[in-house]
Protein backbone atom coordinates (compact mmCIF):
# COMPACT_ATOMS: atom_id res chain seq x y z
CA UNK A 1 0.00 0.00 0.00
CA UNK A 2 1.35 3.42 -0.73
CA UNK A 3 1.82 6.57 1.66
CA UNK A 4 -1.22 8.27 1.82
CA UNK A 5 -3.47 5.38 1.25
CA UNK A 6 -5.65 3.63 3.91
CA UNK A 7 -7.17 0.41 3.92
CA UNK A 8 -10.80 0.90 4.90
CA UNK A 9 -14.52 -1.49 4.54
CA UNK A 10 -16.70 0.34 2.00
CA UNK A 11 -19.42 -0.33 -0.47
CA UNK A 12 -17.87 0.10 -3.88
CA UNK A 13 -19.52 -0.39 -7.00
CA UNK A 14 -18.77 -2.30 -10.64
CA UNK A 15 -17.35 0.49 -12.31
CA UNK A 16 -15.53 1.93 -9.92
CA UNK A 17 -13.92 -1.50 -8.60
CA UNK A 18 -12.78 -1.76 -12.45
CA UNK A 19 -10.78 1.46 -12.98
CA UNK A 20 -9.17 1.48 -9.30
CA UNK A 21 -8.08 -1.91 -10.01
CA UNK A 22 -7.08 -1.69 -13.48
CA UNK A 23 -4.83 1.17 -12.99
CA UNK A 24 -3.46 -0.18 -9.37
CA UNK A 25 -2.45 -3.59 -11.65
CA UNK A 26 -0.86 -1.35 -14.41
CA UNK A 27 1.25 0.25 -11.58
CA UNK A 28 2.18 -2.52 -9.65
CA UNK A 29 2.54 -5.53 -12.46
CA UNK A 30 6.52 -4.71 -12.61
CA UNK A 31 6.95 -5.33 -8.80
CA UNK A 32 4.52 -8.28 -8.95
CA UNK A 33 6.64 -9.65 -11.71
CA UNK A 34 9.85 -9.19 -10.36
CA UNK A 35 8.83 -10.21 -6.88
CA UNK A 36 6.46 -13.14 -7.59
CA UNK A 37 8.14 -14.46 -11.19
CA UNK A 38 10.49 -16.66 -10.06
CA UNK A 39 7.89 -18.51 -7.77
CA UNK A 40 4.92 -18.53 -10.28
CA UNK A 41 7.71 -19.57 -13.27
CA UNK A 42 7.76 -18.57 -16.75
CA UNK A 43 5.88 -21.28 -17.97
CA UNK A 44 4.92 -22.59 -14.86
CA UNK A 45 0.94 -23.05 -13.43
CA UNK A 46 0.61 -22.06 -9.77
CA UNK A 47 -2.80 -22.38 -8.20
CA UNK A 48 -1.81 -20.63 -5.07
CA UNK A 49 0.94 -19.20 -2.50
CA UNK A 50 0.73 -22.93 -1.02
CA UNK A 51 2.84 -23.24 -3.86
CA UNK A 52 -0.01 -26.35 -5.52
CA UNK A 53 0.95 -26.49 -9.43
CA UNK A 54 -1.50 -27.78 -11.68
CA UNK A 55 0.84 -30.40 -12.93
CA UNK A 56 0.41 -32.40 -9.28
CA UNK A 57 -3.25 -31.22 -9.16
CA UNK A 58 -4.66 -32.00 -12.33
CA UNK A 59 -7.85 -29.49 -11.48
CA UNK A 60 -8.39 -29.03 -15.49
CA UNK A 61 -7.92 -32.66 -16.30
CA UNK A 62 -6.66 -33.30 -19.98
CA UNK A 63 -6.32 -30.30 -21.97
CA UNK A 64 -4.77 -31.62 -24.83
CA UNK A 65 -6.18 -30.59 -27.70
CA UNK A 66 -8.90 -28.21 -25.71
CA UNK A 67 -10.01 -24.75 -26.02
CA UNK A 68 -8.66 -23.04 -22.64
CA UNK A 69 -9.71 -19.60 -21.38
CA UNK A 70 -7.70 -18.02 -18.76
CA UNK A 71 -9.45 -15.33 -16.45
CA UNK A 72 -7.14 -12.52 -15.15
CA UNK A 73 -3.93 -14.45 -16.39
CA UNK A 74 -1.37 -11.53 -15.84
CA UNK A 75 1.53 -12.42 -17.27
CA UNK A 76 -0.14 -15.67 -19.15
CA UNK A 77 2.13 -17.99 -16.97
CA UNK A 78 -0.39 -20.87 -16.39
CA UNK A 79 -1.48 -20.33 -20.17
CA UNK A 80 1.73 -20.53 -21.06
CA UNK A 81 1.93 -24.48 -19.30
CA UNK A 82 -0.79 -25.64 -20.47
CA UNK A 83 0.17 -24.71 -23.98
CA UNK A 84 3.10 -26.52 -23.33
CA UNK A 85 0.35 -29.63 -22.49
CA UNK A 86 -1.13 -29.14 -25.87
CA UNK A 87 -3.78 -27.01 -24.76
CA UNK A 88 -4.86 -24.03 -27.32
CA UNK A 89 -5.01 -21.50 -24.07
CA UNK A 90 -5.76 -18.09 -24.50
CA UNK A 91 -5.52 -15.15 -21.60
CA UNK A 92 -7.77 -11.95 -20.78
CA UNK A 93 -6.53 -9.52 -18.15
CA UNK A 94 -7.65 -5.93 -17.26
CA UNK A 95 -3.89 -4.78 -17.13
CA UNK A 96 -2.36 -3.77 -19.67
CA UNK A 97 1.01 -3.50 -18.24
CA UNK A 98 0.17 -7.24 -17.03
CA UNK A 99 -0.53 -8.05 -20.41
CA UNK A 100 2.87 -6.33 -21.50
CA UNK A 101 4.84 -9.02 -19.16
CA UNK A 102 2.98 -11.74 -21.25
CA UNK A 103 4.34 -10.34 -24.61
CA UNK A 104 7.73 -10.18 -23.02
CA UNK A 105 7.68 -14.36 -21.70
CA UNK A 106 6.38 -15.16 -24.92
CA UNK A 107 9.13 -13.34 -26.34
CA UNK A 108 12.02 -14.92 -23.36
CA UNK A 109 10.39 -18.24 -23.77
CA UNK A 110 9.44 -18.62 -27.56
CA UNK A 111 5.68 -20.14 -26.47
CA UNK A 112 3.13 -16.89 -27.09
CA UNK A 113 0.21 -16.96 -26.06
CA UNK A 114 -2.60 -14.93 -27.06
CA UNK A 115 -3.81 -12.22 -24.66
CA UNK A 116 -7.01 -9.80 -24.80
CA UNK A 117 -7.18 -6.79 -22.42
CA UNK A 118 -10.88 -7.17 -20.97
CA UNK A 119 -13.11 -7.51 -17.79
CA UNK A 120 -14.32 -11.05 -16.52
CA UNK A 121 -17.55 -9.34 -16.42
CA UNK A 122 -17.78 -9.16 -20.44
CA UNK A 123 -15.68 -11.55 -21.76
CA UNK A 124 -14.77 -10.82 -25.55
CA UNK A 125 -15.41 -14.15 -27.37
CA UNK A 126 -18.59 -15.83 -28.74
CA UNK A 127 -20.63 -17.78 -26.96
CA UNK A 128 -19.31 -21.95 -26.54
CA UNK A 129 -15.77 -21.16 -27.54
CA UNK A 130 -14.06 -22.82 -24.79
CA UNK A 131 -13.94 -26.45 -23.22
CA UNK A 132 -12.43 -24.91 -20.10
CA UNK A 133 -12.12 -21.40 -18.55
CA UNK A 134 -9.79 -20.96 -14.81
CA UNK A 135 -8.74 -18.40 -12.72
CA UNK A 136 -5.56 -18.51 -11.03
CA UNK A 137 -6.29 -15.93 -8.08
CA UNK A 138 -7.08 -13.47 -11.17
CA UNK A 139 -10.60 -11.60 -11.83
CA UNK A 140 -12.91 -13.41 -9.48
CA UNK A 141 -12.07 -11.55 -6.08
CA UNK A 142 -11.21 -8.46 -7.44
CA UNK A 143 -15.28 -8.39 -9.34
CA UNK A 144 -18.17 -6.30 -7.52
CA UNK A 145 -20.75 -8.51 -10.10
CA UNK A 146 -19.37 -12.04 -9.44
CA UNK A 147 -22.60 -13.05 -10.63
CA UNK A 148 -22.20 -11.34 -13.91
CA UNK A 149 -18.01 -12.68 -14.32
CA UNK A 150 -19.58 -16.19 -13.80
CA UNK A 151 -22.44 -15.94 -16.27
CA UNK A 152 -19.98 -14.85 -18.71
CA UNK A 153 -18.02 -18.01 -18.52
CA UNK A 154 -20.93 -20.07 -18.67
CA UNK A 155 -22.02 -17.85 -21.83
CA UNK A 156 -18.30 -18.43 -23.69
CA UNK A 157 -17.81 -22.16 -22.57
CA UNK A 158 -19.19 -25.07 -24.30
CA UNK A 159 -21.78 -27.85 -22.54
CA UNK A 160 -19.92 -29.99 -19.76
CA UNK A 161 -17.43 -27.27 -19.96
CA UNK A 162 -14.91 -26.82 -17.10
CA UNK A 163 -14.16 -24.21 -14.77
CA UNK A 164 -12.03 -23.94 -11.57
CA UNK A 165 -10.54 -20.52 -10.03
CA UNK A 166 -8.81 -19.88 -6.96
CA UNK A 167 -9.25 -17.24 -4.26
CA UNK A 168 -8.74 -16.23 -0.87
CA UNK A 169 -10.25 -18.58 1.53
CA UNK A 170 -13.04 -16.85 2.76
CA UNK A 171 -12.66 -17.44 5.98
CA UNK A 172 -9.40 -15.56 5.83
CA UNK A 173 -11.85 -12.52 5.47
CA UNK A 174 -12.43 -12.19 8.93
CA UNK A 175 -8.97 -11.89 9.86
CA UNK A 176 -6.13 -9.40 9.41
CA UNK A 177 -3.93 -9.85 5.90
CA UNK A 178 -1.21 -10.42 8.54
CA UNK A 179 0.60 -13.56 7.68
CA UNK A 180 2.11 -13.91 11.20
CA UNK A 181 0.65 -14.83 14.35
CA UNK A 182 -1.32 -11.28 14.76
CA UNK A 183 -2.95 -12.76 11.88
CA UNK A 184 -4.33 -15.19 13.49
CA UNK A 185 -7.63 -13.27 15.17
CA UNK A 186 -10.83 -12.80 13.81
CA UNK A 187 -11.31 -9.11 13.64
CA UNK A 188 -14.45 -8.74 11.56
CA UNK A 189 -17.76 -10.66 10.73
CA UNK A 190 -16.98 -13.59 7.97
CA UNK A 191 -20.56 -12.64 6.66
CA UNK A 192 -19.54 -9.10 6.20
CA UNK A 193 -19.61 -8.78 2.63
CA UNK A 194 -18.33 -5.28 2.55
CA UNK A 195 -15.49 -5.12 0.20
CA UNK A 196 -11.55 -4.19 1.59
CA UNK A 197 -10.92 -1.13 -0.27
CA UNK A 198 -7.69 1.00 -0.43
CA UNK A 199 -8.66 4.59 -0.71
CA UNK A 200 -6.04 7.83 -0.77
CA UNK A 201 -6.54 10.76 1.55
CA UNK A 202 -9.23 12.45 -1.12
CA UNK A 203 -11.79 9.47 -0.86
CA UNK A 204 -10.53 8.09 -4.10
CA UNK A 205 -10.76 4.25 -4.31
CA UNK A 206 -7.11 2.91 -5.59
CA UNK A 207 -8.04 -0.71 -5.09
CA UNK A 208 -10.59 -3.00 -3.80
CA UNK A 209 -11.29 -7.06 -2.95
CA UNK A 210 -14.73 -8.40 -2.60
CA UNK A 211 -15.95 -10.80 -0.46
CA UNK A 212 -17.99 -13.86 -0.71
CA UNK A 213 -18.58 -16.49 1.19
CA UNK A 214 -18.32 -20.19 0.62
CA UNK A 215 -22.12 -20.18 0.40
CA UNK A 216 -22.25 -17.10 -1.97
CA UNK A 217 -19.68 -18.74 -4.15
CA UNK A 218 -21.86 -22.47 -4.32
CA UNK A 219 -24.95 -20.24 -5.05
CA UNK A 220 -23.46 -18.10 -7.94
CA UNK A 221 -22.06 -20.95 -9.77
CA UNK A 222 -25.37 -23.09 -8.97
CA UNK A 223 -27.40 -20.00 -10.81
CA UNK A 224 -25.49 -20.13 -13.55
CA UNK A 225 -25.66 -23.74 -14.48
CA UNK A 226 -22.25 -24.97 -13.45
CA UNK A 227 -22.44 -28.18 -10.32
CA UNK A 228 -19.59 -27.71 -8.35
CA UNK A 229 -17.90 -30.78 -7.95
CA UNK A 230 -14.76 -30.25 -5.72
CA UNK A 231 -13.82 -27.43 -3.14
CA UNK A 232 -9.92 -27.82 -2.83
CA UNK A 233 -8.23 -26.16 0.64
CA UNK A 234 -4.61 -26.79 -0.08
CA UNK A 235 -3.06 -27.66 2.93
CA UNK A 236 0.29 -26.01 3.99
CA UNK A 237 3.01 -28.08 2.61
CA UNK A 238 6.04 -29.24 5.51
CA UNK A 239 9.21 -26.80 4.90
CA UNK A 240 7.53 -24.38 2.09
CA UNK A 241 8.70 -20.77 4.50
CA UNK A 242 7.70 -18.44 1.26
CA UNK A 243 5.64 -15.60 2.68
CA UNK A 244 3.15 -13.94 0.09
CA UNK A 245 1.22 -11.10 1.83
CA UNK A 246 -1.20 -12.71 4.11
CA UNK A 247 0.05 -16.48 3.74
CA UNK A 248 2.93 -18.02 5.15
CA UNK A 249 3.77 -20.90 7.57
CA UNK A 250 2.38 -20.13 10.70
CA UNK A 251 -1.08 -19.47 9.63
CA UNK A 252 -0.66 -21.79 6.95
CA UNK A 253 -0.34 -24.64 9.67
CA UNK A 254 -3.73 -24.14 10.96
CA UNK A 255 -5.97 -22.70 8.21
CA UNK A 256 -6.73 -22.53 5.06
CA UNK A 257 -5.45 -19.97 2.64
CA UNK A 258 -6.81 -20.72 -0.63
CA UNK A 259 -10.32 -22.25 -2.25
CA UNK A 260 -10.14 -23.79 -5.46
CA UNK A 261 -13.45 -24.40 -6.73
CA UNK A 262 -13.62 -27.01 -9.62
CA UNK A 263 -16.94 -26.88 -10.92
CA UNK A 264 -18.62 -28.25 -14.74
CA UNK A 265 -21.32 -26.67 -17.12
CA UNK A 266 -24.60 -28.59 -16.89
C1 LIG B 1 -3.03 -11.81 -8.32
S1 LIG B 1 -2.98 -11.49 -10.08
C2 LIG B 1 -3.00 -13.14 -10.68
C3 LIG B 1 -2.47 -13.23 -12.08
C4 LIG B 1 -1.97 -14.61 -12.46
N1 LIG B 1 -3.01 -15.60 -12.42
C5 LIG B 1 -0.83 -14.97 -11.54
O1 LIG B 1 -0.94 -15.98 -10.83
O2 LIG B 1 0.15 -14.22 -11.52
C6 LIG B 1 -4.63 -10.90 -10.42
C7 LIG B 1 -4.85 -10.49 -11.87
O3 LIG B 1 -6.25 -10.25 -12.07
C8 LIG B 1 -6.37 -9.15 -12.95
N2 LIG B 1 -7.71 -8.56 -12.82
C9 LIG B 1 -8.21 -7.81 -11.81
N3 LIG B 1 -9.48 -7.46 -12.05
C10 LIG B 1 -9.82 -8.02 -13.24
C11 LIG B 1 -11.00 -8.02 -14.04
N4 LIG B 1 -12.09 -7.38 -13.66
N5 LIG B 1 -10.98 -8.69 -15.23
C12 LIG B 1 -9.84 -9.34 -15.63
N6 LIG B 1 -8.71 -9.37 -14.92
C13 LIG B 1 -8.68 -8.72 -13.74
C14 LIG B 1 -5.25 -8.21 -12.52
O4 LIG B 1 -4.93 -7.25 -13.51
C15 LIG B 1 -4.12 -9.20 -12.26
O5 LIG B 1 -3.32 -9.43 -13.39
Amino acid sequence: MSDGVEAVRRTVGERETRRANRSDWDAYADEYQATHGEFLGDVGFIWSPEGVTEADARVLGDVTGRDVLEIGCGAGQCARWLRTQGARAVGIDLSSRQLQHSRRLDAETDVPVPVACATATALPFADGSFDVAFSAFGALQFVYDAATAVAEVARVLRPGGRFAFSVTHPVRWSMPDDPSEEGLKVTSSYWDRTPYVEQDAAGVVTYVEHHRTVGDWARILGRSGFRLEDLIEPEWPEGHDRVWGGWGPVRGALIPGTAIFSARLG
